[in-house]
């Protein structure tokens, strides 16, 4: 069986908060790219109406939508070969997350590990209805178009597993509507915290715990210097007990498409200075062409612009055609 048919329609998202860090490119970004030369038929979105379940400046977020659409392009997305766009553009989101609202019992998002933790970290009151239905706005992005398989983080498998009851459940009840959407997994790493690397690398806190897409040389050379792993001088891989080393190797193998294990043995009897130097040239390396992507397309907002625009368009076709037969189904044609 060719890849082509083992993935009949790929659809994943990603938020526009901050700007992507080397942890969203290698964990996200890079198998989006991939993921276009195996599916002829993929949907990816900037996933806006989810960024706001957190407050956001309204100028801030209106750059970030943009920046990130620059990001996934010059990363590779090739709006030729992926449909790219903006999802609150698509108004039948909101529809079918309603519909499958009424499908949601409450007790499902009681239990997301995801809305437990933010829920007791929410800034001011009580946390905001948005942050506790997420995942259902999720499902309904997913079931929206028919998605077969969604490429997403360890952090959304529970988010995927709701919806892939809410299908069934959906079917159950108005016949075989939505296709039941399966995870791709992946490879991917999970960054640390180049400072703290007992916490993973985000787009919130000290900048000098990750390193960002639009990093110089120079930053990236001072981060990774100055990235804290312990008193051992030798490069092994051992998260557990040897958080900081570990994750530079994950990084390096990461980056060369290879193992940790290659890479210790690549390293062993070298210093972690060695890996570290490495590491900055592989990053460097990696990151300089992306840069010059990024440059050229801020420089071309009109381009970017009506990528969205076309990528609204393509989405539309096939969300309209979808909810119409959900509409008909529900009753409220
Ligand atoms: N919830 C995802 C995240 O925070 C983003 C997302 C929204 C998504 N809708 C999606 C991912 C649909 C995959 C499919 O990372």
């Amino acid at each position: 069986m060719s890849t082509v048919a083992k993935f009949k329609r790929i659809f994943s998202g990603i938020q526009p908060t901050g700007f992507p860090h080397l942890g969203n490119y290698l964990g996200a970004i890079r198998s989006w790219v991939k993921l276009q030369e195996q599916c002829d038929d993929v949907i990816y979105s900037v996933v806006d109406l989810h960024a706001l379940t957190v407050p956001q400046d309204p100028l801030q977020l209106r750059d970030n939508i943009r920046n990130l659409t620059i990001c996934l392009l010059a990363c590779g997305v090739d709006p030729d070969k992926s449909i790219v766009f903006q999802q609150s553009k698509v108004l039948q989101h909101t529809g079918l997350y309603w519909l499958l609202s009424c499908r949601t019992p409450s007790s499902k998002l009681n239990t997301q590990t995801q809305w437990k933790t933010k829920s007791r970290t929410a800034q001011v009151g009580t946390p905001p209805l948005g942050l506790y239905s997420y995942p259902v706005l999720m499902a309904a992005d997913i079931l929206l178009y028919k998605a077969s398989h969604v490429p997403v983080g360890d952090d959304q498998i529970q988010h995927l597993e709701l919806t892939r009851d809410l299908a069934k459940s959906f079917n159950k009840l108005y016949g075989n509507v939505f296709p039941i959407p399966r995870p791709i997994l992946g490879n991917v790493p999970r960054l640390r915290n180049l400072r703290y690397p007992d916490q993973k690398m985000s787009k919130s806190g000290e900048d000098s715990g990750r390193i960002n897409l639009t990093d110089s040389p120079d930053i990236i050379r001072k981060k990774i210097r100055r990235s804290v792993t312990d008193s051992i001088n030798a490069v092994t891989y051992d998260p557990a007990s040897r958080p900081g080393i570990s994750n530079l190797v994950e990084t390096y193998a990461a980056l060369q498409d290879s193992t940790v294990e290659k890479v210790c043995t690549a390293f062993s009897g070298k210093q972690t200075v060695d890996l570290k130097d490495k590491l900055v040239d592989l990053l460097v390396a990696h990151l300089i062409p992306i840069q010059r992507k990024m440059d050229q397309l801020s420089n071309d907002m009109t381009y970017v612009d009506n990528v969205l625009y076309d990528g609204c368009n393509k989405a539309s076709n096939i969300a309209v055609v979808n909810y119409t037969e959900i509409e008909a189904v529900v009753g409220i044609s």
